[in-house]
Parts: structure tokens; C-alpha cells; sequence
């Protein structure tokens, strides 16, 4: 959009021309950028600077505790005289603004506050024409030039292997992934979500294996047994393996050729069922689809409990199903020099190239690719398919792995794919014992979760009316899991125990009560008002505090949202969020007070004026917990 329906008459009514311009405003996303603007044009006056350099001198200060806008002196690169004498200076000169409150000094800064009797007006419109489109910015979805159109993103997420555990790591991946999606979806972009399971390599040779051993007494019944049955099938053929992999290791140790055990009991019977895998066989084939389609078929219901559903399934198998793909990389590899020979098997020494990513092998000795392949020649598959403009790994750890893909594609002469590639990594979540409690799938966590939320509930129903039910208990449970993942910046690990989640901090669950706690209370006022009505508001109820200091948290969500966006970062939004929780609960506890006390005249205007205030603020918050994928309860 980019009209304000009655803006303009609005800053007339109240004594302003029409907003200033500045290029680094977005008055249409931001209504903070409204503010903004008339303060850059009048102080641009006492300081004769550059009109664009002004703007970017203002910015809204950290805490919302020391004001709405900052001028920040040094910003300015003024001339003469330090920054402190000169703050001191200029806010004498200073006139009022009947946007802002009187401005103070607080060292280097020019601090200002919102006029408390403007922002309903300004701002309650604002959210109320934008709806769920509030502080997104959908040009950031916008191709520029000649080459219109949306951008295209390919996210690349939770890629858990066949048949093995569900690890933090995936955990994280899944959840921090789905927002990485989310967001981008959110600001406009075109997205595709990416499961890129581990389908392919030994350990699928062993699940082959086992089937045949032991799975003639399949329980075809139950699909989700059938899940939990190849995963018991697979840890028990690990176990199998365990003591011979052990005596490999202990005759290497020993220094003894090791060579021989390869070719003995399942080790070998492992390699041989692969190799049948690899070379196409059909019978092979045809059990190894069944194993990938109960694993499949497990995970597109068990995403859907936390509300995330992928475009494609792919995996590592595809480029062994598609072998011209894998020829392709290897011949560019090959004329451009970049492939050698060694031992047998097909390396790239990286550190030729100005690297320290070593030597890596790339296709084996016994002639098998490798991981590094398969992500290599997916790249190029993957390119031709979306032609993206950008692709996100979200993936834990493995950055050497990562920036070894996308040197080799830079190398191959493709640096324009290079730089549309980037690989989100995050520390290694702690250790399962404390975070995941024994739970190895992802749907055990889940019903742990959902577990333990049913018997808090049950233990304070207080807090947790009976009535919101099973639904609830549902959506609380995961939503405790999505914040614990997403509350430390995506670098650190979280280390919180399953028992404190509940009852202490800023928890899932309670936003989700501040969200039904607000929804029941537009719910009990019961006003609607139209378009036409919200602007001509009598807004004076809300120009005292707490009221007033929500508003203004409010005029800061387009700013969070981008920032979050740009630094990928979902602790930004969160944080936010419980801001809003806080100051919206002092909000409504006043009106739960006074609900009891009738005050004649002036009830109506308040009742009014606060159904438009609580709708905004529920946009708020439902586009918030979207975006980190926190789907509202309804209770
Ligand atoms: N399946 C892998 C694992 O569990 C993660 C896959 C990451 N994605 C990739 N394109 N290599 O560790």
C-alpha cells in the first residue's frame, strides 16, 4: 500500500504539512518513520547538515525506558565544540513540537518522547488499515531491475536421517528453520521449505538388512508403530554391529590389518545390501523406498503438530537416482583441474584455492559418492529447478562441510550460485538428558510435552481454566517447546530443564494466556468499529499510562520485525513479544479494576477507544507468534 487513508488530514488538523521526505523512510510500513521524518526536517534547520545524514543521526534508543527518538551528536559530524557542550546547546534552541514532549539531554543524546495525546490517533489508524499486514515490509520480498517479481528463497530444514534418532540438533534445526521460512514468507517472498533427509548411505544398508532379518512380523497396522518399529529395528542392528566395529578398531589399535574384517559377518552383509542400493537392484530399491515412505509418511504428520509442512521431501538418494547430475559436477570438476587423484578416489585439495578447508575426498575409493557430492550436484539441481534467488541451510554444526559445498560451486565457475547460498548454523544444543528427557523421535517429544503441559494445567486451574481443554493443553505444550528453542540468539545453546518451562519466565504458555486473556476481553467489550469510525475516536482515555506506554511499544514492531528479518534472528521478535505481554497485562488489570466503577459519560469513549487498542494489539501479537511459529490457541 502506499496511501494512509487520512493521514494527511490528521497532520493537518493538528498543525503539520504533509510528512517530509527523506529516502531512508518508510513512512508506509512504519509509523515511527512518520515521527522520525518531522523531527530530521526541523532539526536538519538548527544544524544545516546533510538532510539524509540528520536522518540517520535519529534513531529510536535501545530501551524504550530513555525515549522514542535519540539524536545521537556525534551522527552529526559537526564541526567544532565536543558533542556533550553541543547537545546542550542545540536543545536550547530546540522549539517544541506538538508531536514530542519536551526533549532532554542525556550525554551525547538529544532525547525525545511521543506526545502521549498523538500516538492513538496517528497510530491506532495506522494498524487498523494495515491489519495483519502491520510492520511488514513486502517490498523486502520484491525483485528489483528488469528481473520483477518476487524473490524466490529455498529453506532447507530439519533433514533428519531414516530410521535414526531425532536429535536436539534436528529439534533446533526444525524449529529455528521454520521460522527462517515463516519470516521471509512474511515479507514477501516466494518459499519453498526443504526436507533434505538422510536417505541414503550405509546405515541404510543396515535398516535393509534388518528388515529382512527381522521384519517378516511387520505391524503394517499402525503406520506410527510402523515408524518406531523400523527406528527399534535399526538401534538393534547398530547394537548387532557394535562388537564388530569395536574388534576393527581394536585390531587397528593393535596395529594389525583390519582389511580382512571387513569382509566378514554384518559389516560386509552391510556393504553388500548398499551396494545393491547403489547399483539400482531392483528388489533393493524396492525395500528402500518402503523404508523412506514409513519415514516420510511419520514425519508429514508429526511436522504438522507444530503447524510446518515442507514442499519437498528430498534427500541424499536423489542424486542416486539421478546420476546425470552427479556426472555433470564431475566433468566440470575434471576439465577445470580441480578434481584429483588419490589412492584411487577423487579429491579436491581446497587449500590450493586460498582455503584451509584441507583435502576432501569427493567420490571414494570403492567408487560410492559422498556427502559433499550429493550437496554439490543438489546445488546445481536445485538451481535449475527454482532458480532461487537465495537458498538457507539451517542445518547445526558442520560450517567446514558448508563452506566446502560452496567453494566447490564457486570454483566450478559459478560464483554467482556461490553468493545466493548461505548455511545458518547454530551452536550444538546441550546435551539430551536435561532438554529432551529420553524421547529419540520427534513424536515423543512432542506427547512429552503436550504431557507435561496437561498436568500443569491440571495442577493450577486458576490459571488454566478446565474449559480451555485438550486443545489447549496442546498448543501450550508445543508452544513452550518453540520458545525454549528460539529464546537464546541462535548462536547459543539453551539449557533450560523441561520443569522450569512452564512456570518460569517468558514462557510459550504464557503468551499464549496473555493472547486468550486479551481475545475474552475485545470479546466482553464486544464493540466493533468501522474503518470510517476508528480515526474520529475520542482517544483520551488512552493518553495516560499504562495505556499510553503500550502504544508507544507498539510503534516499534516494524522496526523488530526488520531487524529480526535482516539479522535472522527470532530472540528479537520473542523478546518484543514479552514486552508487549507485560505492558498489556498492566493494561488490562487496570480495566479488570475498573470495570466495577461506572464513570457515567465517559464509559462508552473508554470502552471504544480500548476495543481499537486491543485490536491492534492482537495483530500485533498474532503476526509476532506466526512468524515464530506459535499458532494462537483459541480458547
Ligand atoms: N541429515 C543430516 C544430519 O542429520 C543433516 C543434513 C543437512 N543438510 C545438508 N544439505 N547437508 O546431520
Amino acid at each position: 500500500t502506499t496511501s494512509l487513508p487520512g493521514l494527511e488530514a490528521f497532520v493537518a488538523e493538528i498543525g503539520l504539512g504533509p510528512v517530509p521526505f527523506f529516502a531512508a523512510a518508510d513512512v508506509f510500513n512504519n509509523p515511527l518513520d512518520i515521527y522520525h521524518s518531522y523531527l530530521a526536517a526541523d532539526f536538519q534547520q538548527l544544524v544545516d547538515s546533510d538532510p539524509e545524514l540528520v536522518y540517520k543521526a535519529i534513531q529510536p534508543p535501545n530501551a524504550i525506558q530513555d525515549g522514542d527518538l535519540d539524536i545521537v551528536l556525534p551522527r552529526l559530524k559537526l564541526s567544532g565544540g565536543n558533542p556533550k557542550e553541543l547537545a546542550g546547546e542545540l536543545l536550547r534552541q530546540i522549539q517544541p513540537h506538538v508531536l514530542f514532549g519536551f526533549p532532554f539531554q542525556d550525554g551525547i543524546h538529544i532525547r525525545f518522547f511521543f506526545s502521549p495525546k498523538i500516538i492513538p490517533r496517528l497510530l491506532l489508524p495506522y494498524i487498523n488499515d494495515r491489519k495483519p499486514s502491520y510492520g511488514i515490509d513486502k517490498t523486502l520480498g520484491l525483485r528489483n531491475g528488469a528481473d520483477s517479481g518476487r524473490k524466490k528463497v529455498l529453506v532447507e530444514f530439519s533433514s533428519p536421517n531414516v530410521a535414526q534418532d531425532f536429535t536436539s540438533a534436528h529439534l533446533r534445526s526444525t524449529i529455528l528453520g521454520a521460522f527462517v521460512a515463516n519470516i521471509h514468507e512474511a515479507m514477501g517472498w516466494d518459499v519453498v521449505r526443504i526436507n533434505y533427509l538422510g536417505d541414503w548411505g550405509k546405515h541404510l544398508g543396515l535398516l535393509g538388512l534388518g528388515w529382512r532379518k527381522y521384519g517378516s512380523a511387520e505391524k503394517a497396522e499402525d503406520r506410527e508403530n510402523l515408524f518406531k518399529y523400523i527406528h527399534n529395528l535399526y538401534n538393534k542392528m547398530e547394537e548387532e554391529l557394535r562388537p564388530e566395529l569395536e574388534a576393527r578398531k581394536n585390531a587397528r589399535d593393535a596395529g594389525q590389518d583390519a582389511a580382512i574384517l571387513d569382509t566378514q559377518g554384518l559389516f560386509a552383509e552391510r556393504d553388500v545390501t548398499f551396494s545393491r542400493m547403489e547399483h539400482g537392484e531392483e528388489e533393493a530399491i524396492a525395500l528402500w523406498r518402503k523404508l523412506r515412505d514409513i519415514t516420510v509418511e511419520y514425519y508429514v504428520e508429526t511436522y504438522e503438530r507444530l503447524n510446518i509442512s515442507f514442499d519437498e521431501y528430498s534427500g541424499e538418494s536423489d542424486v542416486s537416482m539421478n546420476p546425470e547430475a552427479v556426472v555433470e559436477v564431475e566433468t566440470i570438476l575434471k576439465a577445470k583441474g580441480i578434481y584429483e587423484e588419490l589412492d584411487g578416489a577423487w579429491v579436491i585439495d581446497y587449500d590450493k584455492y586460498g582455503t584451509k578447508l584441507g583435502t576432501v575426498t569427493v567420490r571414494g575409493r570403492n567408487g560410492s559418492t559422498t556427502y559433499l557430492l550429493r550437496d554439490i550436484a543438489t546445488v546445481f539441481d536445485r538451481f535449475k529447478r527454482h532458480s532461487f534467488d537465495k537458498m538457507i541451510y539451517v542445518v547445526c554444526e558442520q560450517d567446514v562441510h558448508f563452506r566446502q559445498v560452496f567453494k566447490a560451486i564457486e570454483l566450478m565457475g559459478h560464483p554467482e550460485i556461490a553468493d545466493k547460498l548461505e548455511h545458518i548454523t547454530f551452536a550444538k544444543a546441550n546435551r539430551r538428558s536435561s532438554h529432551l528427557g529420553d524421547a529419540q523421535l520427534l513424536g515423543d517429544i512432542l506427547d512429552q510435552r503436550e504431557d507435561f503441559m496437561r498436568e500443569v494445567m491440571s495442577a493450577s486451574p486458576d490459571e488454566y481454566p478446565v474449559e480451555w481443554g485438550d486443545a489447549v493443553a496442546k498448543a501450550m505444550g508445543l508452544s513452550s517447546l518453540v520458545v525454549q528453542e528460539l529464546r537464546s540468539r541462535k548462536g547459543h545453546s539453551t539449557n533450560t530443564d523441561l520443569s522450569l518451562l512452564a512456570v518460569e519466565g517468558e514462557t510459550g504458555p504464557d503468551l499464549l494466556r496473555c493472547y486468550a486473556r486479551l481475545c475474552s476481553a475485545i470479546a466482553t467489550i464486544g464493540v466493533r468499529l468501522t474503518p470510517e469510525e476508528v480515526p474520529s475516536l475520542d482517544y483520551e482515555p488512552l493518553w495516560m499510562s499504562p495505556w499510553c506506554d503500550l502504544l508507544r511499544l507498539m510503534t516499534r514492531y516494524p522496526g523488530i520485525v526488520k531487524s529480526a528479518f535482516n539479522m535472522v534472528d527470532p530472540a528479537t521478535i520473542l523478546a518484543y513479544l514479552f514486552q508487549i505481554v507485560e505492558d498489556l497485562t498492566s493494561c488490562l488489570d487496570e480495566a479488570e479494576e475498573d470495570e466495577s466503577g461506572g464513570e457515567g459519560s465517559s464509559v462508552s469513549s473508554k470502552y471504544a477507544a480500548r476495543a481499537v487498542l486491543y485490536e491492534s494489539v492482537r495483530q500485533i501479537l498474532e503476526s509476532g507468534m506466526k512468524m515464530l511459529g506459535i499458532a494462537p490457541a483459541s480458547t
